[in-house]
This record gives C-alpha cells, sequence and structure tokens, in this order.
C-alpha cells in the first residue's frame, strides 16, 4: 500500500459551476426525479451536517453522479455552501461529477502498473470506446477513470470492471473484455426485447 499516486488532482477548470470559470449544468439537464427524492431523504433522516455524506452517496446511487446542480440543492437543504459541499464531493474519490457507465472501468495508475505500462490500456480502452478518461460512452454503457492502487499490485497491470479486478492485462486482453461485455448486453437487451414481445426469443 506505498504506491505513489501518479493520477492527477481535478482541476478547477475541469470543474463548471462554482467558480464561474464555465457554464453551471443547466437544473433542466438534471433528471427531474431526482429533486423530491433529496426532499423525501433529507425529510426522513434527521440530523444535521453529519447528513452530507450518507445523502450524496444516496444520490449518486440513484442518479450515477452528482451534477453541479444537485450539489447546490444539497447544500441549501442541508444548510451548507456550495462549495463546502464540493469540497466533499471532491475529495472522495468514490464521489463523481460525471455520470458513469454501467460498467465503470477504472483503471490502475498507481506505480506497479504505471510501470507495467497501465497507460497502453487507457490508450487501448480510449481507442476502443472512443471516449477519455473521466467520459462515458453515448449509450451510457461504459466509463472510464484512472484510479489509485487497487490493491493488486501482484497482477499489474491491472484495472476494476465494476467490483471486479481483472490483472495481468495485456491490449489484447481489454479489447476482449470490452467485445465481451458489449455482447452480453446486447444478449441481455435481445432477452429483453423478446420477453416484451411476449416471449419471442431471437437470438
Ligand atoms: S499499483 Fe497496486 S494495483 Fe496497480
Amino acid at each position: 500500500m506505498s504506491e505513489q499516486v501518479l493520477e492527477r488532482a481535478p482541476a478547477p477548470a475541469d470543474l463548471p459551476g462554482f467558480f464561474g470559470a464555465h457554464e453551471p449544468l443547466p437544473r433542466e439537464d438534471v433528471d427531474p426525479a431526482i429533486w423530491p427524492f433529496i426532499d423525501r431523504w433529507v425529510a426522513t433522516h434527521r440530523g444535521g451536517r453529519e447528513r452530507l455524506i450518507p445523502l450524496l452517496h444516496a444520490i449518486q446511487e440513484q442518479l450515477g453522479y452528482l451534477p453541479f446542480p444537485v450539489q447546490e440543492y444539497v447544500a441549501e437543504k442541508l444548510g451548507l455552501s456550495p462549495i463546502q459541499v464540493y469540497g466533499v464531493v471532491s475529495f472522495y474519490h468514490f464521489f463523481t461529477t460525471t455520470p458513469r457507465g454501467r460498467y465503470q472501468l477504472k483503471v490502475c495508475m498507481g506505480t506497479a502498473c504505471f510501470v507495467r505500462h497501465a497507460q497502453s490500456i487507457v490508450e487501448t480502452l480510449n481507442d476502443v470506446l472512443g471516449i477519455g478518461v473521466g467520459e462515458v460512452t453515448e449509450d451510457r454503457m461504459f466509463s472510464l477513470e484512472q484510479v489509485r492502487c487497487i490493491g493488486a499490485c501482484g497482477l499489474a497491470p491491472a484495472m476494476m470492471v465494476n467490483d471486479e479486478v481483472h490483472g495481468n492485462l495485456t491490449r489484447n486482453d481489454v479489447r476482449r473484455l470490452v467485445r465481451r461485455l458489449r455482447a452480453k448486453e446486447r444478449k441481455a437487451a435481445a432477452k429483453a426485447a423478446g420477453e416484451a414481445d411476449g416471449g419471442t426469443d431471437e437470438q
């Protein structure tokens, strides 16, 4: 656990909203179901500022991420400043301000992985998915992140797919993995469509 952190911290330029560098995401772009969800949560969980982290977790579970208008709303509901909420969101790596995919790909950029060419894993994913780090595919299937040591240094280079660790990765492994996950999704979609049509299964 003595890895060095090679990942860069979020830069203010990446953070639209509170600092005025960019236009905040309009409220209309956020799923409107989230506002009553927050109201209900706050009404049913008594307490003060200590509710912030549990509430952020609940929202992220519901929405998949914590967009800035939501952070502002949470601040208002809990009597905090937006900057206080943002400070917490940006401090903990498990919070995200960008939507995540159904498959969250987290490539380890800790020292052991870095020296075993983790960057080539990131580049392969950039190429195969057509997205950069911190982005999500249009179909919301995949999102890509770089993270610190995931505790699998002996398997470097390693990455996580949701909660699953994949190690000793090569570029081909990564391509195969993405193909497999896409096939799995197609199969699930076909099955769901078949069920919706009254059980007509076309494969
Ligand atoms: S550096 Fe430890 S798992 Fe990558």
